[in-house]
């Protein structure tokens, strides 16, 4: 590029007090209106975090350092950046940002760095956990729309640890997939599977995550919950999970991901599940009505949840495919 066809003000002995409005101008060039924008309030935010805290350059190393071990340590098998995302509570935000629900749905939760692509797909009934050592449960679930309709064929993928706590990719000699499986929702929206009792565990704590957490004092402990994550045309993905009421944790996940309409009592089955499901009376019982929204429901509601937000900000924009970018005209 021809430095003298740069559309930009010559630039030099920039300040603490005027580096973030040229560096902002510097990116101006960028074609993608909605890319410019993201970098804009980047670059002021961090900016400001370092104006605002006084960074000291050894601090900033320290920090890039921390950074780097992040993504040494990731592996097919591993995400940390994707852990440090969810303990620093920006997975949740902007799950809740991106996938807003009317009150009478089911609210999303983290997807976690545990889920993975090569569930095999069940039929209902079928064992999704083959871990001789856990509680054998019933897992009894509708999937309806927001009118009430049973979404039918949906694509649901479903996981969780074994009996200890460990999902099946975190062992290293695993012969395959288990405690997780994809499954379809039936004509009437009804999906079932037998699994496991969750159990609490810790999110993997031996690397750069876990020394952060150790720093903070925090513990590394997520509450006993199941992953669901549901993917229907025309209906807004979602991930959330279950969490089991009155475990140690419910109120203290180290990623936030804990919601009250997610929390359920696990019963047992009985004589009428026992019966209608060929399991025992006294097998574990979860059972629960999931409501998916559209996306015309979804696009509606994140496009004035952002116009509510940035007019309380005092800012100017206007929405373009569902997302804020400045409104210049
Ligand atoms: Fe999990």
């Amino acid at each position: 590029m021809d430095p003298s066809q740069v559309k930009i003000p010559p630039m030099k002995d920039l300040t603490v007090d005027n580096i973030t409005e040229n560096v902002i101008r510097m990116n101006s060039l960028c074609e993608d209106e909605r890319m410019k924008y993201v970098l804009e309030r980047l670059i002021l935010h961090l900016h400001d975090f370092a104006r605002e805290t006084r960074l000291s350059s050894k601090e900033w190393m320290t920090g890039l350092q921390f950074l780097t071990e992040v993504g040494k340590i990731c592996s097919d098998v591993r995400q940390e950046f994707i852990l440090l995302s969810d303990i620093l509570g920006l997975s949740i935000l902007v799950d809740s940002i991106d996938h807003p629900k009317p009150p009478n749905s089911t609210e999303g939760t983290v997807l976690g760095p545990f889920h993975t692509h090569e569930a095999q797909e069940m039929s209902p009934g079928d064992p999704i956990s083959h871990d001789p050592k856990g509680q054998p449960l019933l897992v009894v679930c509708t999937l309806k729309d927001t009118q009430g309709r049973p979404i039918e064929n949906a694509k649901i993928d479903i996981w969780e640890t074994d009996s200890t706590g460990h999902y099946d990719v975190q062992y290293a000699d695993r012969e395959g997939p288990d405690g997780r499986c994809v499954m379809r929702s039936d004509k009437d929206g009804v999906f079932w599977f037998k699994a496991i009792t969750p159990v609490p565990y810790p999110i993997p704590h031996d690397g750069p995550v876990g020394k952060l957490l150790k720093v903070l004092r925090r513990h590394p402990f997520r509450p006993s919950h199941m992953h669901f994550m549901f993917q229907k045309e025309g209906f807004d993905h979602l991930i959330t999970a279950l969490y089991l009421r009155n475990d140690p944790y419910e109120t203290s996940d180290a990623v936030f991901g804990v919601k009250d309409s997610l929390v359920v009592d696990q019963g047992k089955a009985g004589p009428e599940y026992a019966e209608k499901y060929n399991v025992s009376e006294d097998h574990a019982l979860l059972t629960y009505d999931f409501v998916l929204v559209s996306d015309a429901e979804t696009s509606a509601l994140r496009e004035r949840n952002s116009k509510v937000a940035l007019d309380n900000l005092g800012r100017k924009v206007k929405i373009v495919n569902g997302l804020p970018v400045p409104d210049l005209d």
